[in-house]
């Protein structure tokens, strides 16, 4: 009994060391899957701000892009029909609801809240008429970039373009029958002269009342059926500010319009060399701090130019947001850059001055690199080829 239970106590004894030795052989061969599992797993790398930013960097030449808290996303997509309903390079979330009611506009003081964007349908298509175009200049420009333009696209919008200028050029006007300005503003390009023009081009442009205020500079060639294709899609009674960001981040400045300068604000501008437009909707509402000489002194406190004050009035005082579009050309863009089948569908282009002179967009014609060094006659005989001083069109067989 005895030696038996030595036995058996020995035999436990043995079992318990082979036991023990079978677990220490599994602990490695059980190990591996339980440490995986505790490994920390690679993440995706994602950089919030630099997508935020291709968002807007990288977008296609021919879309628009609404800021988050702009119409685009206010309003519902589904696009009630404007007369005819046009298709435009707009993608389709910009595409908005319109708005008919005549007598808002009528109605619609500066400031006030302009409701009524759900509206019946239009049946009265924008017309080119309707759309008020600034050309800012100064008198040292009269000759070379002024008589461009009233030669070429000013000549198809005559009535309603205006070139906003600081000297008398009777000359000129008696010639061509365009609408010269004289703001008596001065001729030095400064930010106050600069705000100064722009001040009297809004006053003259509320007094107009037109649907559409857009302003380009003397260096800009505007191709008319593509400014009225992209104005089309939206109705002159919604908040509309459309231009090309000149930044690809929203600037920055001391809020002092309302508040001391002690806070910051951030917003989105249009740069004024590529031209812009505002609705009129949204132009009365900007009233007062653009009308009758507020302009400059809005200017003055935020000490920015003049493009740059007119987006912070309206992002910054106003809340509306500037609808990004990349069919505005200015020339400090890479112009040679814009594919060649797409020049004409663009809403404005340019050239570069006497330090980039061979900056201009690729496009051929019957014209010479010579003979239109800016593209712009080449750009207007393919637009308009009954022009008289056009070369006479090889015969062409259509496709
Ligand atoms: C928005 O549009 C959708 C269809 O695109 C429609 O079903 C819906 O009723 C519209 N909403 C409003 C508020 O108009
Ligand atoms: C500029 O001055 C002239 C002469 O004083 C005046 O007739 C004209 O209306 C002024 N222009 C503007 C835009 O105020």
């Amino acid at each position: 009994m005895h030696i038996a239970s030595v036995g058996v106590s020995k035999f436990c004894f043995l079992f318990s060391l082979a036991f023990c030795g079978l677990l220490l052989l599994l602990i490695p061969a059980l190990q591996p899957p339980a440490r995986q599992v505790d490994l920390p797993q690679p993440r995706p790398q994602i950089k919030p701000t630099q997508a935020a930013q291709s968002h807007h960097t990288r977008v296609p030449a021919v879309s628009f892009h609404a800021g988050e808290t702009g119409l685009a996303t206010r309003l519902n997509g589904s696009s009630v029909g404007l007369g005819g309903s046009v298709e435009t390079e707009v993608t389709r979330t910009d595409k908005r609801g319109v708005d008919t009611q005549k007598s808002q506009e009528r109605g619609a003081l500066p400031g006030r809240k302009a409701g009524g964007l759900l509206g019946s349908t239009s049946h009265d298509p924008l017309d080119l008429k309707d759309i008020f175009i600034a050309v800012k200049t100064t008198r040292k420009y009269h000759k070379s970039r002024l008589e461009l333009l009233i030669q070429t696209w000013v000549s198809r919008a005559k009535e309603q373009t205006f070139m906003f200028t600081d000297g008398e050029e009777n000359e000129l006007r008696t010639r061509t029958g365009a609408n010269i300005i004289n703001t008596n503003c001065s001729a030095a390009h400064t930010r106050q002269a600069l705000c100064c023009k722009m001040s009297v081009e809004y006053d003259k442009f509320i007094e107009s009342q037109k649907k559409w205020f857009c302003h380009v500079d003397d260096d800009n060639y505007v191709i008319l059926p593509s400014l009225l294709r992209v104005l089309s899609s939206y109705h002159h009674s919604q908040d509309v500010y459309l231009g090309r960001p000149s930044l690809d981040h929203p600037i920055e400045a001391a809020e002092k319009v309302r508040s001391d300068g002690s806070v910051s604000v951030k917003f989105w501008f249009a740069t004024g060399g590529a031209g812009f437009c505002i609705s009129r909707g949204l132009a009365l509402k900007m009233s007062p701090w653009a009308s009758l000489g507020n302009f400059i002194s809005t200017a003055e406190k935020i000490r920015l130019p003049d493009d740059c004050t007119i987006g912070y009035i309206i992002e910054a005082l106003l809340e509306v947001s500037l609808t990004h579009t990349h069919l505005f050309h200015s020339h400090l863009e890479n112009l040679q850059k814009l594919p060649t089948d797409s020049v004409l569908e663009q809403v404005t282009l340019s050239y570069g001055g006497f330090e980039n002179r061979r900056n201009v967009v690729s496009i051929v014609g019957g014209l010479s690199l010579a003979e239109d060094p800016t593209r712009f006659k080449t750009i207007h005989c393919l637009l308009y080829p009954d022009t008289d001083w056009c070369p006479k069109p090889k015969p062409r067989h259509n496709i």
